[in-house]
């Protein structure tokens, strides 16, 4: 047997990945609460939670509702802040042989920049991914993912403060998902990845009030996959960068699904939640699908 075949490595733009198969920012927590559940040297890479540049508390309770094939989560980006994970949580992350990918947030585009310039110091993180899912305080609070125009402003400015690869993270919660990926691909984001979560509620009947704390969450899980799957084939044929997917990917048929659409890598999320080991038996059920039906190289799994 050819050891490298078939071969399941993976570029993103400068960032090698040994297999396409990524935990998903928010469901692995910084890697370590996993560290136990699962082996991190099986899989390409992960995404630790989102990061911002001062430590939040997150929404008030309660945060998670389960929904049919799907999780409404209101976590309201809780997190230790840029110098805690440093510091704290990513000598953790260096020690596994796996790509470490930082998820950043910020209320304004001086944040972003200031994490990134943090980052590119830092030793032993791979790549940055820009959750522009956040509402821009500057701007009356609208999301800078959903406005083309302040989603390229951020990744302009993330670019320039760092030489790490840049993976800018699209909100579904728009009309034309193209449209923003075009703008941070002309504004020089080295990648982009989608779906985040899509805005969603739910009301107790019993307590006749919304389930969730913050009244509002981001829906993901199964619920979720063909909308991701939609979007991820409409802007890979839009722009010329790699495009990650994600949404409700639980094994590897899903995987597969967001491959063949032509997606050179994929995320893991929710199903993490679920069964820890998920995204290993991924790598596992990809390679087997590749073995047995001749596929040399992740590439050649895209369909026209
Ligand atoms: C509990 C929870 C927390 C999340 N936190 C983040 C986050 O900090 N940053 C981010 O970009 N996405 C975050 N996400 C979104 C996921 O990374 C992913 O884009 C989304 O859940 C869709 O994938 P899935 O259906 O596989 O979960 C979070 C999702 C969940 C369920």
């Amino acid at each position: 047997m050819n050891r490298n075949f078939p071969d399941l490595s993976v570029t993103i733009g400068s960032l090698s990945l040994k297999n396409p198969v990524v935990l998903a920012s928010g469901t692995c927590g910084y890697g370590a609460e996993l560290g136990d559940l699962l082996d991190f040297g099986c899989l390409g890479g992960i995404v630790v939670k989102g990061i911002s540049l001062e430590p939040r508390a997150g929404n008030p309770p309660p945060r998670l509702v389960e929904t049919p094939c799907g999780l409404l989560n209101a976590i309201g980006l809780e997190n230790v802040g840029i110098d805690a994970f440093i510091r704290d949580k990513l000598p953790w992350l260096m020690g596994m042989d796996t790509a470490v990918i930082v998820n950043i947030l910020g209320d304004e585009i001086g944040e972003y920049a200031e994490i990134a310039r943090k980052l590119d110091d830092a030793k032993g993180v791979d790549a940055v991914e820009v959750n522009i899912s956040c509402p821009n305080v500057k701007s009356g609070g609208a999301a800078f993912g959903t406005d083309p125009w302040a989603a390229a402003d951020v990744t302009r400015a993330v670019k320039s403060a760092t030489s790490l690869p840049v993976i800018v993270k699209l909100s579904p919660n728009v009309t034309d998902i193209t449209a923003v990926a075009k703008s941070v691909a002309e504004a020089g984001a080295d990648a982009v990845s989608l779906i985040n979560t899509l805005l969603g509620m739910s009301i107790d009947i019993d307590t006749r009030r919304p389930s969730l704390g913050n009244v509002f969450g981001g829906l993901s899980g199964p619920a979720i996959r063909p909308v991701a799957l939609r979007m991820v084939w409409q802007t890979v044929r839009a722009v010329d960068i790699p495009v990650v997917g994600i949404g409700g990917i639980s094994d590897a048929n899903d995987a597969l699904e967001f491959l063949m659409a032509g997606a050179c890598a994929v995320e893991i999320g929710t199903a993490t939640l679920v069964r820890p080991g998920t995204a290993v038996g991924i790598v596992e059920g990809i390679t087997a699908h590749m073995e047995s039906r001749g596929v040399p190289a992740i590439k050649d799994l895209r369909i026209d």
